[in-house]
């Protein structure tokens, strides 16, 4: 098991996962969940980047799961979600698919914003990635953030640096999140689903 990438910030009780979705080598994905991280200032966050995260062998899978993978636990600590992902081939990453696919309860009833980049903007990715999170009750914020062309907004030390205005609706996208975590935490805790 790998020793995960936890960044935990002081703050109230909630929990707040960002998930970096890409596994290249020459990956962008952490230098924008980098930029998301930074922009939570009202929960604890926990920074999962897929890269570092070893999940079973898929031949193993079955409905609802399967053996429990090395991050279970933290995803279903967390209390909302950020997928930080790249748009391929119209899509989100195959990694992020299975990231999904390898958990179930630790998903639902959860809320999560969706921070998508590429070429145009990563709006396909962002679109494929709602119905599938719907799928698992998930509840996705309106708000969703698409980044055009990012690896052309870096500074000389590789953050990226964005116009303000994408700033402004990631921090909107995020206070949705927020609201939506709140509201759901209490609802799974008091109200849960009749089976
Ligand atoms: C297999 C693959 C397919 C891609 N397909 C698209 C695409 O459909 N639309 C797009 O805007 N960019 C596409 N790109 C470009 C990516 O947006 C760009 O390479 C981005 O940096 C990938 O994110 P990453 O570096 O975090 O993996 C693709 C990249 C790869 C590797």
């Amino acid at each position: 098991m790998s020793v995960p990438t936890e960044h935990h910030r002081q703050s109230a009780e909630v929990r707040i996962a960002v998930i970096s979705g890409s596994v290249r080598k020459e990956r962008m994905a952490p230098t924008i969940a980098r930029w998301v991280v930074a922009a939570i200032d009202d929960a604890a966050v926990d920074l999962i980047d897929l890269a570092e995260v070893t999940l079973p062998d898929d031949s193993l899978l079955w409905p609802g799961g399967g053996p429990r993978s090395e991050v279970a636990d933290r995803i279903a600590a967390a209390d909302g979600f950020v997928f930080v992902t790249p748009e391929y081939n119209h899509s989100y990453p195959a990694a992020l698919k299975r990231l999904i696919d390898w958990h179930y309860g630790e998903w639902r009833f959860k809320p999560a914003t969706v921070v998508a980049y590429g070429v145009q903007g990563g709006y396909a990715a962002i679109e494929h990635l709602r119905g599938v999170l719907a799928e698992l009750g998930v509840v996705t914020t309106r708000r969703a953030t698409g980044l055009r062309t990012p690896w052309q907004f870096l500074d000389d030390r590789d953050r990226y640096t964005p116009e303000p205005e994408l700033t402004q609706g990631l921090t909107a996208s995020l206070a949705e999140l927020r609201w939506w975590a709140d509201l759901l935490a209490e609802a799974r805790r008091d109200r849960p689903l009749p089976a």
